[in-house]
């Protein structure tokens, strides 16, 4: 599905959205993984603090370009235990993200795992990955397919 978002206001609306939705797709075995493709700028961060915010966490989610992973404990009125933030952004393939314990976080259904720039790391993403694209259109209005 394409959506035009013309503001944050829609962008956070349509991370929550996508929230509630992921909130109820447990999958036996396996975390649920979301890839966020797109440009530099074109929201994955900004779509990803309101899809964690969604969750009830307070703090405050920041880019883990520098760190590659971060981790936010949801509080226990939810299905799932933790969200985990990657940006492979600076990684050169699979290899490197199964280094940083790509196994066992992957492996754990409490587990939601959102990937920015997900391209990087093509050959591990399970093939059960849920995808958004995200595209610039303006400074204020992004493009999205998911
Ligand atoms: N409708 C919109 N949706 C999302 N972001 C928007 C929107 N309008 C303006 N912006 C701005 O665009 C920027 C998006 O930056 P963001 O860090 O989310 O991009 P990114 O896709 O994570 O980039 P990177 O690949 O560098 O990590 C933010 O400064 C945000 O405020
Ligand atoms: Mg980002």
């Amino acid at each position: 599905m394409k959506k035009i978002l013309k503001n944050l206001k829609e962008m956070e609306k349509f991370a929550e959205s996508f929230a509630n939705k992921t909130s109820d797709s447990k999958l036996a075995g396996e975390a649920v993984v979301v890839g966020l493709y797109g440009d530099l700028g074109s929201g994955k961060t900004t779509f990803t603090k309101s899809f964690v915010s969604a969750f009830g966490v307070k703090q405050t989610v920041t880019s883990p370009t520098f760190v590659i992973e971060k981790i936010y404990k949801l509080p226990k009125e939810n299905n799932f235990k933790h969200i985990i933030h990657i940006d492979a952004y600076r990684l050169n393939s699979g290899e490197e993200m199964k280094d940083l314990g790509w196994d066992k976080i992957s492996t754990d259904p409490q587990n939601i795992i959102l990937i920015e720039w997900p391209e990087k790391i093509a050959d591990i993403l399970p093939k059960n990955t849920k995808k958004i694209y995200f595209k610039f259109v303006d400074e204020n209005t992004r493009e999205i397919i998911f």
